[in-house]
């Protein structure tokens, strides 16, 4: 099963919202550490530069939490949002891979106020076994298996070529991890109960070309 359609209360809601969310609660984070107390669709529109009405209408798959003549109250939302991306728990996570990308991600620090707490780096690298990343220990691919076991650990980032992510990906799944964070360039197929978000930054990097070139062109025309 990929990340998908999203059920509250009996109704789906579309991967497209869900998509939305996070970028939702982010702005409203700005807004709330700023001391903003409440927002009009209108105002939310025009900071985050999405119609109003797409607002309301994805904020409505959720109950709305707006009231006429009112607006959003911004912590209410923020916190609301929080709840249904699931940031209200805790999550302990490990990364697989230790090389240029896994090291980027270990030193982001921004991961872990969102409650998503790296408590483990593994990799085939004798090199780096006893290495630290911040406070994060690197230790052998083979220990990774009791590590998940003793440090209730339900996601997985996975930061290796990809010729070897399908196996991880197995042994993974087999020590019961519920999420994979996947950067290897590949589709890893996962059994139901077990959710991937691929991520591919080469990806973002050719729609940006695209829209140059469609912003060159239209310029041209
Ligand atoms: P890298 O070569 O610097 O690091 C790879 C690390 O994985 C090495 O430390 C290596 O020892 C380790 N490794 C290899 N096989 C392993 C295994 N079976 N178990 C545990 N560790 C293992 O490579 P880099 O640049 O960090 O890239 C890692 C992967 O991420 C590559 O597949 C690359 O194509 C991909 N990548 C994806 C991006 C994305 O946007 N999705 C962006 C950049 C890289």
């Amino acid at each position: 099963m990929k990340t998908g359609d999203f059920n509250v209360g009996n109704r789906e809601i579309s991967d497209a919202v869900i998509r939305r969310l996070p970028r939702y609660y982010r702005f409203l984070g700005e807004l709330k550490d700023s001391g903003t107390e409440r927002i009009s669709s209108k105002e939310l529109s025009e900071i985050m530069n999405v119609t109003a009405s797409q607002i309301r209408q994805d904020l409505n798959n959720f109950g709305g939490f707006g009231q006429q003549g009112y607006g959003y109250n911004v912590e209410l939302l923020y916190k609301e949002i929080g709840r249904i991306l699931g940031l209200t728990k805790m999550h302990n996570l490990i990364l697989i891979g230790a090389g240029n990308l896994g090291q980027a991600l270990a030193g982001y620090v921004n991961f872990e106020k969102r409650g998503f707490i790296m408590r483990g780096i593994f990799d085939i690298n004798d090199k780096l076994f006893g290495e630290y990343i911040r406070n994060i220990p690197i230790m052998s691919i083979n220990q990774m298996e009791q590590f998940i076991k003793e440090n209730n650990i339900d996601m997985a980032v996975i930061a290796i070529p990809k010729s070897a992510a399908v196996e991880v990906a197995k042994k993974l799944v087999d020590c019961n991890i519920k999420a994979i964070w996947n950067f290897s360039h590949i589709d890893l197929d996962v059994p139901a109960g077990v959710v991937v978000e691929n991520v591919h930054l080469s990806e973002s990097l050719m729609r940006l070309s695209y829209a140059m070139n469609t912003e060159k062109y239209g310029k041209e025309k």
